[in-house]
């Protein structure tokens, strides 16, 4: 393949011009740094305030008419002056004696028509060329620009002896503008030692120039602006004949030539015998009629003929009269591209053709169909034309024995025709069906030998996976489709490099870097990524495979989805494994269950949890509705906050514990030995303690359950409680009472045990300090106690 490439840019000839220009332009770019350009602006000078360090100056295309010392002797560092279309009339070579590194120098398409001679000598490009120059403007001094590369000149006349003195000069490049050459009669002209001529016409006139024309050595001859009717034919051929004499003349191009076709005709049969190898036609314009011409394909040097952008200004004519002198050709390279052809014809015998290239015509699927001659032909080139079915192009291979790489990019191909069996050529290695209108469908009719598929920009969903005969591709660009996975290599095992970008792949499958071990480059960026689990496995291989298989990583590999994502790049795309695997995820739900579950049941056995918690409760109760009773309601005539009813036994744990904790926190108690009024009856001392006292406390224990005056006690207050409606009875039971133990006839205390409304006294001395403290919080109010002395506020 990479031959056939050379081929093809060998046969544009250009070869011999482009390494001139590249190597010019390629040498001055490093300067762009001092480079000003200053051109189509109306200057009429040079200004004066260019920085001095300026190397390059574009300074074309202005109405500047006089160039004088002072103009650019400051500009020490110049290299490059481009002066071209301006209005300069003469030119003295002195005024650059301070620009010692002027290296080239564009005076083309001024008016000059003198100039002054002074030695310089460091110019590598001059060109003087489309100017009102009356003979050739070579001053002796030229003879000693020994790194001259190009010179272009133009002139009216020419004497043989003109080039004289630069004879010895290796040019690269002499233009010649011939556009005003007016001498009717016959003069000629010597010029030796060049690899390129390029000679200019008048672009309107018929070709008339009688020059006869010498060279010693010459590589590439190049014309431009012929135009040529059937009676100045000869002019040109006479032209040529003492031209392409010299065997050294490879490259031969026409550039801007209108001509009849029986000239055009006339003139290829002058070049076959000559040793021209490549002859390039460009912008070729064919006028009057179109008949059929005889054409004697002698023996020939030619190696390839091309003709690009082809207008024809005959309309009705018959098509095998053009195309015949054509398909008969015994050359090995054809090009005929960007013309209104419509046909190509089938040559008659086996032929000689081995590179074909008809880019840009109007081709339709009829053409090589049923072609047994183009035996020799490897490479067919059908890009930019009308052809419209993938079968008919399968089928024109079929009889084309030695083809490896067709080209049918840019045309309308569709392969609607799934089932049907299509037929191919097996010699096919390089197929480009890029940028036309194929389905799913194009991987069931391919030449089975592939290696190298190009199917960009079509319309492709899927790739099939039952398409197993692909063994030997190793190259496929499938970019700008519609895909929606990544293929794996099951079907391509010999598969080294793909690209598939700018498809529509959310979630790339694992399948492509299990199954393809051989990929050395894949392509796979813009493509509308969705960053979620599933991602996170291709982020991964992409990591581990080394950072030249992935092409455009990481900048072209974006989140498209969620939205949050969206634009951030793969590489800094991470989901934790727990979110994404959803076992993982069970198991840690399940770990942390069991250990709240254990430690739950050890807090329960061991610390006797359910105890803090139902003393917790109690306390945000009790000072809930604490909060809750209007405050009016408790500011009767209380003395006390509250009153304790015991048993004689316990007196002890109420002196001690109970009384001194609850009245550390100023809660004042009514106790029966302290509080009782003298002169009343017990009954009575104790009806009015219970009324004067905000809470009754009772401290039960099987004492208690004994003690008559207790139960009185209780009694009273349960009473009080009653009929006043709220809950002021906080009952401690200090012993567990066995139920039998309780007389049947205080109900009361049984249905109040019952409903387990007690605070029990907990064994363990860690729980006390909780234990008093929610009985404390059921004082937590603030009150107005109705004192003898004073009122107390809590
Ligand atoms: C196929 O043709 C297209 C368009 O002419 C071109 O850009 C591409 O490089 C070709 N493919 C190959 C593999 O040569």
């Amino acid at each position: 393949m990479g031959q056939d490439k050379e081929l093809i840019v060998r046969s544009f000839h250009f070869v011999c011009i482009m390494t001139v220009i590249i190597g010019t332009i390629s040498h001055f770019s490093d300067e762009s740094e001092f480079a000003i350009t200053m051109s189509k602006i109306g200057l009429t000078h040079i200004p004066k305030d260019l920085p001095p360090k300026t190397k390059v100056l574009d300074i074309s295309q202005n109405n500047i008419s006089e160039l004088q010392i002072s103009d650019i002797s400051f500009l020490s560092g110049l290299k490059v002056l481009r002066l071209s279309y301006n209005r300069i009339q003469w030119l003295d070579f002195s005024i650059f004696k301070f620009n010692q590194d002027l290296e080239y120098l564009d005076l083309s398409h001024n008016q000059l028509r003198k100039i002054s001679c002074h030695p310089i000598v460091s110019f590598k490009h001059l060109d003087l060329s489309f100017n009102d120059f009356d003979a050739l403007p070579i001053c002796k001094e030229f003879g000693n620009l020994t790194q001259l590369n190009f010179l272009g000149l133009s002139a009216m006349k020419l004497q043989q002896f003109d080039l004289l003195p630069i004879a010895h000069l290796h040019l690269s490049y002499l233009l010649l503008d011939l556009g005003n050459y007016h001498v009717k009669e016959s003069e000629s002209l010597q010029i030796l030692n060049i690899k390129t001529l390029h000679l200019v016409f008048h672009s309107n006139s018929l070709f008339s120039v009688q020059v006869n024309i010498s060279v010693n050595t010459l590589g590439c001859l190049k014309l431009t602006n012929i135009k040529l009717d059937d009676e100045n034919c000869e002019v040109l051929i006479k032209f040529l004949s003492e031209l392409t004499r010299v065997s050294t003349l490879l490259n031969f191009t026409l550039n801007h030539m209108e001509t009849t076709w029986k000239c055009l005709v006339r003139v290829l049969q002058f070049l076959w015998p000559r040793p021209v190898e490549y002859l390039t036609i460009y912008n070729l314009t064919i006028v009057e009629s179109i008949d059929e011409e005889d054409f004697t394909y002698s023996k020939t040097a030619l190696k390839a003929l091309t003709i690009e952008h082809v207008t024809n200004k005959v309309f009705l004519f018959p098509q095998t009269a053009l195309y015949t002198v054509f398909s008969e050709m015994n050359i090995m390279m054809l090009t005929i591209s960007d013309t209104p052809f419509i046909h190509m014809l089938c040559p008659q015998a086996p032929s000689t053709f081995k590179f074909l290239n008809f880019t840009q015509n109007v081709f339709t699927d009829s053409v090589f169909q049923n072609c047994f001659t183009l035996v020799r032909l490897e490479t067919l080139i059908l890009q930019k034309n009308g052809l419209k079915d993938l079968f008919s192009v399968g089928q024109m291979t079929k009889n084309m024995p030695s083809l490896q790489i067709l080209d049918v990019s840019f045309n309308s191909l569709e392969s609607d025709r799934c089932e049907e069996n299509c037929t191919w050529v097996e010699s096919i290695v390089m197929l480009n069906l890029s940028s036309n209108k194929l389905t799913d469908c194009v991987f069931r009719c391919l030449p089975p030998r592939l290696e190298v598929l190009d199917l960009h920009s079509n319309r492709i969903e899927s790739i099939p996976k039952d398409v197993t005969h692909l063994e030997a591709l190793q190259e496929l660009n499938v970019a700008f489709n519609s895909l929606i996975d990544l293929p794996g290599c099951d079907t391509f095992s010999s598969l080294s490099v793909l690209v598939i970008d700018h498809n529509s792949i959310s979630q790339p499958s694992d399948e492509f870097f299990q199954s393809c071990q051989k990929i050395r480059s894949i392509k796979a960026g813009n493509n509308p990524f969705q960053c979620m689990c599933e991602l996170r496995e291709f982020v991964k291989n992409v990591g581990q495979v080394s950072s030249e298989v992935v092409e455009a990583w990481p900048d072209s590999y974006k989140c498209d989805y969620p939205e949050s994502y969206k634009g951030i790049p793969l590489k800094d795309f991470h989901m934790s494994e727990l979110s994404c695997n959803t076992a993982l995820l069970m198991v840690t739900t399940g770990a942390i269950m069991l250990v709240v579950a254990v430690t739950v049941t050890f807090l329960c056995i061991y610390l006797d949890l359910p105890w803090y918690l139902r003393m917790v409760f109690q306390w945000t109760r009790t000072r809930y509705r604490a909060r809750n009773v209007p405050l009016e309601e408790l500011q009767r005539a209380l003395e006390f906050h509250a009153f304790i009813s015991y048993s004689e036994h316990d007196a002890a744990w109420v002196k001690n514990e109970l009384v001194p904790c609850l009245e550390r926190e100023d809660i004042r108690i009514c106790l029966h030995e302290r509080n009782f009024v003298p002169g009343k009856s017990i009954v009575e001392n104790i009806i009015n303690c219970i009324e004067k006292s905000y809470k009754s406390i009772f401290v039960l224990s099987p004492h208690f359950v004994q003690s008559e005056w207790c139960h009185y006690e209780l009694y009273f207050a349960h009473h009080n409680l009653f009929h006043k409606g709220s809950n002021n009875l906080i009952l401690i039971l200090l012993e567990p009472i066995p139920q039998n133990m309780i007389p049947s006839k205080y109900h009361k205390l049984k249905s109040l045990m019952m409903q387990r409304t007690y605070l029990e006294w907990p064994k363990e001395k860690s729980k006390h300090g909780l234990f008093l403290a929610n009985i404390r919080a059921a004082f937590n109010v603030k009150l107005i106690l109705d004192t003898e002395n004073d009122h107390v506020k809590i």
